[in-house]
């Protein structure tokens, strides 16, 4: 998704929905075996991959509506939650992400190349 204005892009989200791999969906049916339920095997985690604002647009609300954006369309694709990663130290986009109702999950260590830690974020979209 970008954000346009006078044919120049200010901003851009990348996102889809997560496809489970093979192990969790063996994972899901074991375990709804387990408690005697039909397995859920639908696809239906949205992930925000990349989300980045132009820092001369940066404060002006894009990002927000570049979110809620995304939100919306991975709803319309029938996700149920959304997640993200983000480095520990990304005091804006953690605060851009609270605002929007994610709450931090867990922290993953050495999530980034250069080995910094990642906040798991969630939100739930029922
Ligand atoms: C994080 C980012 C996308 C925010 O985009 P933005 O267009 O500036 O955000 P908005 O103007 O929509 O701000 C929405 C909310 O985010 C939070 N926020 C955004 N920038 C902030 C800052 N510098 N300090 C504190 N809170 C901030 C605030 O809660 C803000 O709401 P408010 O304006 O009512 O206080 C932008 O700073 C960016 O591109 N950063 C670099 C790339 C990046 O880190 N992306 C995230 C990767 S996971």
């Amino acid at each position: 998704m970008v954000y346009e204005r006078d044919g120049t892009v200010l901003g851009y989200m990348i996102l889809g929905m997560k496809i489970p791999s093979l192990l969790e969906r063996l994972e899901r049916r074991m375990l709804a075996a387990w408690h005697g339920q039909e397995a859920d095997l639908e696809e239906n985690t949205g992930h925000i991959m990349n989300l980045a604002i132009d820092p001369a647009f940066r404060r002006l609300g894009i990002g927000g509506l570049l979110l809620q954006r995304g939100l919306e369309y991975l709803q319309s694709l029938g996700a149920k939650a959304c997640e993200l990663e983000v480095r520990v130290n990304n005091q804006e986009a953690i605060a851009l992400y609270e605002k929007f109702g994610f709450a931090i999950k867990e922290r993953i260590k050495n999530y980034y190349r250069n080995g910094d830690d990642a906040y798991l974020m969630i939100k739930e979209l029922a």
